[in-house]
């Protein structure tokens, strides 16, 4: 699979020899700079981080400091894959104990919106056996994203639309939604990601959360 080490785009095939010894894995798909991965890495050591996003450049800052040494900020469990949602490599199959993604948009968006199977069955290839845990952030509205809602034919987003739809079409692909919030301003700047601090001390607006099991 491609990772960057630093701002170069190499090859990595030794991933289960670099996860040996953490006791979690958590992968963020759609991590933008991978702010929320560098992170939670640098506070939870025990535990190994995986950002995985196609936009390489936006990921450089952060994959560069994971590689200074150790008292400059240099991380030994963060890692950034270069890669969309629908394109998972095997490398990270089976491996995650937790799955993020956070403020999604473009087709990652409308992929968790809309149920879309390849991404859903990749979420789910990339879980470890079993009881896996996925949460998903994501907002729009009419006001702010009416041309993107209609390029790419979203739903009107509400706690009903989730139950009544995505309910069913997550459980059907294996994973089981058993939480559906509308998370406030405060969660969302507290919640740190590039994105969640953007949104959160900007106008207040409907963000949703599920939170999900995956069965495999
Ligand atoms: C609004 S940003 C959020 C970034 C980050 N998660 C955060 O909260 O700051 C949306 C991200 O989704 C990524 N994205 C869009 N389509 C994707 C796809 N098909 N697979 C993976 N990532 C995708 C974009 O490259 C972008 O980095």
């Amino acid at each position: 699979m491609r990772i960057l080490k630093g701002k170069s785009v190499v090859e990595m095939t030794d991933l289960n020899e670099v996860l040996e010894g953490f006791e979690s894995v958590i992968v963020d798909i759609g991590t933008g700079n991978g702010r929320f991965v560098y992170k939670h890495a640098q506070s939870n050591k025990n535990n190994f981080y995986i950002g995985v996003d196609p936009a390489a450049e936006n990921m450089m800052e952060y994959a560069s400091k994971i590689i200074k040494k150790p008292k400059k900020g240099g991380l030994n469990n963060a890692l950034y894959v270069i890669c969309g949602a629908e394109e998972l490599p095997e490398e990270i199959y089976s491996k995650a104990d937790k799955i993020y993604i956070n403020l999604p948009w473009g087709s990652l968006l409308e992929g968790v919106v809309k149920g879309n199977d390849v991404i859903l069955e990749n979420i789910v290839k990339v879980a470890k056996s079993s009881q896996a845990s996925l949460e998903i952030w994501f907002t729009y509205n009419n006001l702010h994203e009416a041309g993107e809602m209609s390029r790419r034919e979203l739903p009107a987003l509400s706690v009903e639309y989730i139950k009544d739809t995505l309910v069913p079409i997550y459980n059907a692909s294996g994973i089981e939604i058993n939480d559906i919030e509308i998370v406030t301003n405060e969660e969302l700047k507290e919640f740190d990601t590039q994105w969640s601090k953007r949104l959160g001390f900007g106008r207040a607006r409907e963000v949703y959360r599920i939170k999900a099991v995956i069965r495999k």
